[in-house]
């Protein structure tokens, strides 16, 4: 078809994809291209705004590498990956813990770790956390044999992967349920980090004039076959950026029982204020899949 005017755009695009014999890529490209020119026809953007967005859309995938992914990111601080999360959740009717987004920094492999044991691997700063977690099923019955992989930021700021100063895998471990559906765990209190700022995500966070940060959390992902893989984040309480999470990760009923005590603590070495939390996870029936991991 030869176009003539801007109007013609849109149903020739839609004409030339209309063939494709996945219906559902049919549906997903089709309403893409709707949307995106419904877009531009709204913003009308000149020729330079159009290279400058190039430009950006260029930059996410150089900015992405081994270590970081500057796409999740992206879509992380712009609310589409909670957009997603919640959305194939409530698909199956939502009943078990509420989810939460995977983020940029899930690593598959992570150390297998016998229950109780820590997953502080070198100096790090904060105060001792002692982890007690129980996963169920809808019914409250507990999950034997469930992997439980857990990760968090070093309250320095830093996942490991992001800071020469931390050991390969620190504050990450996979552990196993046992026969009462718990696992344990010793690691340090967890503190608000701001997410990368160095790639075009944070160039933009920076000209909205958006303050770049996380409340404190712990991640979990736990993975059972028979069971819908259970992606999740455990937030502090007291975080003073509960409500202004950079990435709109804190959702539902997502605040944990973070217990500070003094004296008493699990393990002889820690003598002034430790922390507890005791966190119960309901798992749903449905996919056990995993998702890929955002780096490697
Ligand atoms: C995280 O919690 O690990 C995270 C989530 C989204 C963007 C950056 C970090
Ligand atoms: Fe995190």
């Amino acid at each position: 078809m030869i176009i003539r005017k801007a109007s013609d755009v849109t149903p020739a695009v839609l004409e030339a994809m209309a063939a494709t014999p996945d219906p559902r890529l049919r549906a997903v490209m089709d309403a893409f291209v709707r949307h995106m020119h419904a877009f531009v026809d709204e913003i009308k953007p000149t020729d330079k705004e159009f290279d400058r967005a190039i430009e950006f859309l260029n930059g996410i995938g150089q900015a992405t590498n081994a270590k970081h992914n500057e796409a999740i990111l992206f879509a992380d601080a712009f609310g589409i990956s909670t957009l997603v999360c919640l959305i194939d959740h409530a698909r199956q009717g939502r009943s078990g813990t509420d989810v939460a987004l995977l983020g940029p920094f899930w690593r598959l492999n992570q150390p297998k770790t016998a229950n109780g044991g820590s997953i502080v691997r070198c100096d790090t700063p904060g105060e001792p956390l002692f982890v007690n977690g129980t996963v169920v099923d809808l019914q409250g019955a507990p999950l034997a044999g469930a992997e439980v992989d857990v990760w968090h930021a070093s309250p320095g700021g830093m996942y490991e992967v992001q800071d020469p100063g931390q050991i390969e895998m620190n504050l990450r471990g996979k552990f196993a349920t046992d026969a009462q559906g718990r696992f344990a765990f010793r690691t340090v209190k967890p503190a608000g980090y701001p997410i990368p700022t160095h790639g075009p995500t944070g160039d933009l966070l920076r000209a909205q004039r958006r303050e770049p940060m996380r409340p404190a959390h712990i991640h979990f992902l736990i993975h059972k076959p028979g069971l819908r893989t259970l992606i999740t984040q455990v937030f502090v309480a007291d975080d003073p950026r509960l409500e202004r999470d950079v990435v709109f990760g804190v959702t539902g009923d997502l605040v944990g029982d973070y217990r500070a005590h003094e004296g008493g603590a699990p393990a002889p070495d820690v003598k002034g204020r430790w922390h507890s939390l005791d966190h119960r996870f309901v798992m749903e029936p449905g996919e056990s899949v995993l998702p890929h991991p955002p780096i490697a």
